[in-house]
């Protein structure tokens, strides 16, 4: 039977945590992973020596279950999570989480808490968040010896105040990753390294940094919490891609993508160089990821120079906006998706 919903006014939640019934947790220690199961206890007790606390090493992923119009509860592409995370752990020297683990264990703590799942048509939805940290002892630089793997789901709204209202960001004068460092996984020591931008940023006023190249300072990269995508005056979508592996592969990114090109729209997926940003080739711009999903750019500011996109500069673009659609109508199941996409 169905679970009753929690009395929550859904449509005015903003992007924040508020703990729900359960979580999901699973230990790795003598190299293997425990069977894993659900917790009522939001907490994580660890030993002050915790690799997690001393060398960063941890990573995260991000996705998001919703209501269908027929009322079921899905989610999307969460064994792409499951395989981003596997990649993500590898390249910090974790021991993997087995990826049909993962997606299982992802249904469980959803199910457990279909009450928090936000419902049909409120514009909210059930962000979960699975997480992967050294809980072992390391006091030299080295791998920890053991590891928790859990996953916390929370009902949130938009990423960006105001939701789909265009957002004004700037070029960061600082670096989010180095060339072939670990820019393309979801560690959050990447997102330790926005928060000065960020902060910085927000006190002046734009909602976000953009992000160059760190070698170069030539090319476009992502912003500190999503990717960036581009349309130019030929309706083609532009999708930066990174020549030194330090753009995060965004599964939101990917997807769209092929959205785009089953509208039969043209894609280009190459690197970018801000210079034709600065030249005005583009007339729309957007933020994707599951969290942001996708949120117009109206205007970048690098200095004292100000790019506008003039297909989206007061409101949304209309190709980013037939991106957007397609993609939540996919989401919330009105409209068919490719196969495997919804769970
Ligand atoms: C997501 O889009 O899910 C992310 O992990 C980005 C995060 C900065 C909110």
């Amino acid at each position: 039977m169905a679970q009753e919903k929690k009395d929550i006014d859904w449509g005015s939640l903003t992007f924040a945590y508020q703990p729900t019934d359960y979580s999901y947790v699973c230990n790795w220690k003598d190299g293997e992973w425990d069977e894993g199961g659900l917790t009522a206890d939001h907490t994580v007790t660890l030993s002050e020596c915790a690799g997690i606390l001393h060398y960063c090493q941890e990573c995260f992923e991000g996705l998001k279950a919703y209501t269908t119009d027929d009322g079921s509860i899905v989610c999307f592409r969460p064994d792409l999570n499951a395989k981003r995370m596997h990649d993500s752990a590898e390249r910090l020297v974790m021991p993997p989480f087995p990826e049909d683990k993962f997606v299982d264990a992802v249904k469980q703590v959803v199910a457990a808490n279909a009450a928090w799942v936000p419902p049909y048509g409120s514009g909210a939805t059930l962000y979960v968040r699975p997480m992967m940290f050294a809980t072992g002892e390391v006091i030299g630089v080295a791998p920890a010896s053991a590891y928790q793997f859990r996953i916390l789901v929370t009902p949130v709204g938009p990423y960006f105040k105001g939701g789909v209202k265009p957002i004004t960001i700037r070029v960061s004068p600082y670096d989010r990753a180095a060339p072939h460092g670990t820019g393309n996984i979801k560690a959050g020591l990447n997102y330790a390294m926005s928060l000065f931008a960020g902060e910085e940023a927000h006190a002046l006023g734009y909602a976000e940094n953009l992000y160059l190249d760190s070698q170069s300072r030539t090319y476009v990269e992502e912003t500190g919490g999503a990717n960036v995508l581009f349309v130019d005056e030929n309706g083609t979508l532009v999708v930066p891609q990174s020549a030194t592996d330090s753009i995060l592969p965004s599964i939101t990114r990917r997807s769209l993508v092929q959205v785009a090109e089953g509208l039969g729209m043209t894609v280009e997926e190459r690197p970018v160089m801000w210079a034709e940003v600065l030249e005005g080739r583009f007339t729309e711009c957007g933020l994707c990821g599951t969290a942001a999903v996708i949120s117009p750019v109206g205007k970048i500011v690098d200095g004292d120079d100000t790019v506008t996109f003039p297909a989206g500069e007061t409101e949304i673009g209309p190709v980013m906006s037939k991106l957007r659609n397609t993609l939540t109508d996919m989401q919330a199941g009105t409209i068919p998706a490719p196969e495997g996409w919804v769970v």
